[in-house]
């Protein structure tokens, strides 16, 4: 992936502002979960690597929505970032701080974003060139009284928070300075998805999107 790309990638994240975490269900869930994001104005997913269609979804989303922006979250090794990374996956998002892991994504340009809930990790991400990265999990690491305090110290580093951000809370951290996107689950649970309550993801994408402007 070029440095082109990745400024790009960041670029957008930014300002599209908010990103779904979904564990899917199916591949068919993740077809009928990007068509409701590009129609809402949401053109992007963290596909996690919780659930065994993670890989094959990717691909059949990235084949069938250029423009969705696709990263893949949950990971946790290097098999898994040369699994996401095959098939198409543009991040690889990790919920923790693996040097092993990072190392490996910034050798080969592979776009990374870690998590980090301590000042310790952090520095930890800073010191091998990162300035992107995940704060998770968001709302019991400290919130946004942490994420104050760390952007004190860190002017370099912006955060993604995940982890308890809901619609009551999203604006508080998109507020932030140091906050670059958000991440949640809460617009579309792997619940809703298997029940094929597709209208009312429809209608919590379309209220978050609103929401944003
Ligand atoms: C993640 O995968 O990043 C988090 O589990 C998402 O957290 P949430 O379910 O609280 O949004």
């Amino acid at each position: 992936m070029s440095g082109q790309r990745i400024v790009e990638i960041e670029a957008q994240l930014t300002n599209l502002q908010l990103v779904p975490v979904v564990s899917l269900p199916s591949v068919d869930a993740g077809l009928r979960l990007a068509e409701i994001l590009i129609r809402c104005g949401l053109p992007v997913a963290e596909i996690t690597f919780r659930t065994p269609c993670a890989a094959d979804a990717i691909t059949a989303m990235r084949k069938e929505f250029d423009e969705l922006l696709v990263l893949a979250g949950t990971v946790l090794t290097i098999d898994q970032v040369n699994i996401a990374h095959d098939v198409g996956a543009e991040c690889i998002v990790i919920p923790g701080f693996d040097e092993g892991v990072v190392e490996y994504c910034l050798t080969r340009n592979i776009m990374v974003c870690p998590g980090a809930a301590t000042p310790t990790e952090v520095l930890q991400c800073l010191n091998m060139g990162l300035q992107k990265v995940k704060f998770f999990p968001a709302e019991v690491a400290g919130g946004v009284g942490m994420l104050k305090a760390m952007a004190a110290v860190f002017s370099d580093i912006k955060f993604m928070p995940t982890g308890g951000i809901s619609p009551n809370n999203l604006g508080n951290y998109l507020a932030l300075d140091s906050v670059f996107c958000c991440g949640g689950s809460w617009l579309a649970p792997e619940a809703l998805m298997k029940e094929g309550n597709w209208r009312e993801i429809d209608a919590r994408v379309s209220s978050a999107v609103a929401s944003l402007k």
